[in-house]
């Protein structure tokens, strides 16, 4: 039996530094209720002791075998969201309807400093792709991600406090706000040398809506251990599995230390405009 590098208990959190398809192939069949994967998206980035620069065919036969150790590991319940930008999504989207899953939401990651360029309009986005394998029997808990609803925000309209869920709404498909940009710079959530971290809000958002505690969540590409802080925190068992021992150990080493920012990824309003008096 395959063991992990580094675990911690209370809740269960698992590294295991390999490629994720052996490891996954190793793991109990329908085994884990939710799974984040954000792969290495073939842009040449220096990810250590993998090679981001594949031919094409080579990266979507490995893209493929990845998303097929996935599915076998999740169990009838579960959630599978990837996190893929342009070039790859509709490979995805198409291999995953094919193997029978639903895509739930089509879900955009909108963020504000994309990399400049001339050749065609600058790149804001990631696409945040969430299917289901039973979209009548998954865990799904809107309660847990409510958000301010542009009615409330914006107008204070009374309207909105006699509903279900006063002045709240489950928030949109597309993602964006101050807490939503790229992590880069001096951003306080920024683990050096890493690339493409993802901010913890996003996978807040995503464990709280699709996992209770004690649930197990599922990282294939841990990178800086977003997704294992985040679930550790939130009291979610979790396994992340990386490829570059260096960054798993990093890795570990934040899942350690917990989150920076959680919480306030349920309370803010993302409106465009600010607080009006009714009727203007
Ligand atoms: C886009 S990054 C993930 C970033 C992560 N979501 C975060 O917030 O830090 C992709 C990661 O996958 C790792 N990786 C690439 N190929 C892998 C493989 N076959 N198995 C496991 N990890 C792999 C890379 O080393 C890199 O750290």
């Amino acid at each position: 039996m395959m063991k992990p590098t580094y675990r911690l208990e209370d809740p269960d959190t698992e590294v295991y530094v390999g490629d994720c398809r052996e490891v996954l192939n190793a793991l109990p069949e329908k085994s884990v209720d939710l799974i984040f994967a954000d792969p290495p998206f073939n842009w040449d980035v220096p990810y250590g002791e993998w090679d981001d620069s594949r031919p094409r065919e080579e990266y979507l036969a490995f893209t493929h075998q990845w998303l097929d150790a996935c599915l076998r590991v999740l169990n009838d319940h579960g959630s599978f969201w990837v996190n893929i930008p342009d070039d790859t999504a509709a490979e995805i989207v198409v291999h995953l309807k094919g193997r029978g899953l639903t895509l739930i939401n089509w879900c955009i990651w909108h963020f504000r400093f994309g990399q400049h360029r001339n050749s065609n309009f600058i790149v804001s986005k990631v696409h945040a792709l969430y299917f289901a394998k039973d979209r009548n029997n998954r865990i799904w808990v809107p309660e847990a991600v409510l958000e301010p609803s542009d009615r409330a925000a914006i107008y204070d309209d009374p309207r909105t406090r006699r509903t279900k869920r006063p002045g709240q709404r489950v928030p949109l498909d597309v993602w964006y706000g101050p807490l939503w940009g790229r992590i880069q710079g001096n951003n306080k959530e920024r683990r050096k040398q890493h690339h493409n971290q993802i901010p913890e809000v996003y996978l807040e958002r995503v464990i709280r809506a699709c996992s209770y505690e004690g649930q197990l969540v599922l990282d294939p590409f841990l990178g800086s251990g977003t997704t294992c802080t985040v679930a550790r925190a939130l009291r979610r068992r979790s396994i992340g599995i990386e490829y570059s021992s260096r960054s798993a150990l990093s890795a570990f080493e934040r899942i350690q230390s917990g989150p920076v920012r959680l919480g306030p990824a349920t309370s803010q309003t993302n409106s465009f405009m600010a607080h009006r008096k009714r009727g203007i």
